[in-house]
């Protein structure tokens, strides 16, 4: 700090949740910069869980403020509901939770769009969310999507609206034959919205940019991860907007020289949910063990995630993109259970090695993984506090991964709970 990023350094779920919750201890704002209710950030205090879709992973600490930035696109019912549950779990959000009024809206047409859409790519599906993300994206760069700020002008939201409502009606119902989408119902829906939201509305630049001439400890949360970036990620098995850290600067309107620290987040292996490549991905056997020891399961959709070893091609290109300082390496303990374990060093395709992620999916897909083995450790190390009585094997695949990354791990994750967690160094 005083101004850090916190990014998804593989396929999203890498345990975001609980670092930005870990960290904001200290902070003074803690601003999410893209996606929307596509992301599923857990956070467990206390034996506590709660699941944060839209609202930053910082509003459990009450000392918080928390920025939902410009680059994001906002379900309202969704938010609503997020702030109901929080208040009625005894996190009042009051005065100090605050949305851009830049910022998308999700119109529920973006949500039959996204299913629609889906359908159409058969067996070439991407394996969405269904949260409207992609729809409400290609809206806000078509120029016809409805921000925040457009609910300030009635009579202009209801044109802008109607406009969008007629062009969707014509695919929805017209080309697709699904029932039409009704005009008055989603006006009122709006409007309705706009009375709750209206008080919570800010210009987050500004709030920002003077918390850091305040000197103020900012941080800044990214959704996904680093390979689900649509420039950056495994294209199109990707989501539609910018999780690597150059996301933060666009999505909340800081310059990028106001950034002093990116931290990735990594887990100490690999997952994925949704299709597309995957060279580390686990036989169905193993797949199936760390699924379980790590309960894998989608925390927005429910979906098994897909599990594999820890790829440091993967590792070194997400610190390359996002300019990453350091590591919080993830869920170490559910590696507990192994025999031996497998570090991806490099890809082999086509007899030639690889050290960078390729662009190519055809590479990626059928490129094998150069693996370095390594001892397990085979006891329980969830209620282990300091590196140093890590057991010696856990020790070393730490270190390895701090070698061949050439980044330090700074944060090691041993159990959900935000207690179970290791200060290695400089935090
Ligand atoms: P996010 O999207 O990056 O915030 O991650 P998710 O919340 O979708 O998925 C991470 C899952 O792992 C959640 O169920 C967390 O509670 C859990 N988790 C986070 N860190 C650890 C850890 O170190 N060990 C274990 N066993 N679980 C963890
Ligand atoms: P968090 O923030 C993991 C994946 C979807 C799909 C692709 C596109 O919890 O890490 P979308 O609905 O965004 O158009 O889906 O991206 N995806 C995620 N995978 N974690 C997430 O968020 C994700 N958000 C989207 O599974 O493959
Ligand atoms: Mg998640």
């Amino acid at each position: 700090m005083p101004v850090t990023v916190i990014v998804g350094s593989q396929w999203g779920d890498e345990g975001k949740g609980k670092i930005v919750d870990l960290v904001s201890q200290s902070a003074d704002v803690v601003a999410r910069y893209q996606g929307g209710a596509n992301a599923g950030h857990t956070v467990v205090v206390a034996g506590k869980k709660r699941v944060l879709h839209l609202i930053p992973s910082g509003i459990l600490n009450p000392d918080c403020v928390c920025l939902l930035g410009s680059g994001m696109v906002i379900d309202p019912a969704l938010m609503l509901d997020e702030i109901d549950q929080l208040e009625k779990g005894g996190v009042s959000v009051d005065g100090r939770l605050f949305v851009s009024h830049r910022a998308h809206l999700i119109m529920p047409y973006h949500k039959t769009l996204d299913a629609l859409n889906e359908k159409s790519l058969g067996s070439r599906a991407i394996g969405v969310t269904g949260r409207g993300i992609g729809p409400a994206y290609t809206d806000k760069y078509t120029r016809i999507g409805i921000r925040i700020v457009d609910l300030l002008d009635r009579d202009l939201f209801i044109e802008k609206l109607d406009a969008n409502i007629r062009a969707k009606n014509r695919i929805i119902h017209e080309l697709m034959g699904e029932p039409e989408i009704d005009r008055e119902a989603v006006i009122k829906y709006y409007l309705d919205f706009d009375r709750r939201i209206d008080p919570l509305v800010k210009d987050v630049s500004i709030y920002l940019n003077d918390a850091v001439d305040a000197g103020k400890q900012v941080l800044c949360e990214g959704a996904q991860g680093t390979l689900l970036d649509v420039d950056w990620g495994t294209y199109p098995f990707v989501t539609s907007s910018h999780p690597t850290a150059g996301g933060a600067v666009i999505g909340l309107g800081i310059g990028p020289t106001a950034i002093t620290k990116v931290l990735g987040v990594v887990k100490a292996y690999t997952t994925r949910v949704g299709q597309g490549p995957f060279p580390t991905e686990f036989d169905e056997t193993l797949n199936r063990k760390i699924r379980d020891a790590g309960d894998e399961y989608g925390a927005t959709t429910g979906r098994a995630r897909r599990c594999g070893w820890f790829d440091a091609v993967i590792a070194r290109y997400a610190a390359r993109i996002n300019g990453v300082g350091a590591w919080a390496l993830t869920k170490l303990d559910v590696l507990s259970d192994l025999d031996t374990l497998q570090i991806c060093v490099a890809y082999e395709y086509n007899g030639r090695r690889i050290e960078h992620f390729p662009a190519e999916l055809r590479i990626l897909e059928s490129c094998r993984p150069i693996y370095e083995e390594m001892p397990g450790w085979r006891v329980p190390i969830s209620d282990t506090r300091n590196f140093e009585d890590l057991p010696a094997a856990a020790q070393r695949y730490i270190r390895r991964i701090e070698e061949i990354t050439n980044r330090p791990v700074e944060i090691i994750s041993v159990g959900s709970e935000r207690s179970q967690t290791i200060l290695k160094a400089g935090v």
